[in-house]
């Protein structure tokens, strides 16, 4: 059974997952109008991993037997400086939600929860491949600078990636 705090932090982290499959949608659009189209396909499959993010906690909340509410989804802007900074802020969104997740891994454990331990402990490992991912585009897009037919090729190279469902990994 989960505490009532961690059922709380559970449905908070459910928010957060569909706010960020936002934000990818918000990242996905900004890339697109920039002509970025290889990036805009990333962003969108980006924002199918995390909408299987929140269906994964949904369902676990559901086998706990949780009266689970859904709050509402915070609203994202779509506007950012160039390509650099659009997986910046990508980046930094990752790191933030590793951290929400580490505090989360602390209440389950304080809790001797170990069920909901061990699911949180997928999501941390699944944010150690995202955030080793993000930082080796961002290290690439910093590789080519200005360079027109460097970011083209960037981009085209991330067009080419398709989704596979990460829960079932
Ligand atoms: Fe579901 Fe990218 O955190």
């Amino acid at each position: 059974m989960v505490s009532k705090e961690l059922e709380k932090a559970l449905i908070e982290q459910l928010n957060k997952e569909y706010h960020s499959a936002y934000i990818y949608l918000g990242m996905s659009a900004y890339c697109s109008k920039e002509g970025f189209n290889g990036s805009s396909n990333w962003f969108l499959i980006q924002y199918q991993e995390e909408v299987a993010h929140g269906m994964k906690m949904f369902k676990y909340l559901e086998d706990q037997d949780v009266d689970i509410n859904l709050p509402p989804i915070q609203g994202v802007k779509v506007d950012y400086n160039s390509l650099l900074d659009v997986f910046k802020k990508s980046l930094a969104h990752e790191q933030k939600m590793t951290k929400n997740l580490n505090i989360l891994s602390d209440l389950a454990m304080k809790d001797k929860d170990h069920a909901t331990y061990n699911l949180l402990q997928w999501y941390v490992t699944e944010q150690v491949e995202e955030e080793a991912t993000v930082k080796a585009i961002i290290d690439h897009i910093k590789l080519v600078g200005d360079n027109g037919y460097g970011l083209y090729t960037i981009d085209k190279e991330l067009g080419s990636r398709t989704f596979t469902d990460p829960t079932t990994k």
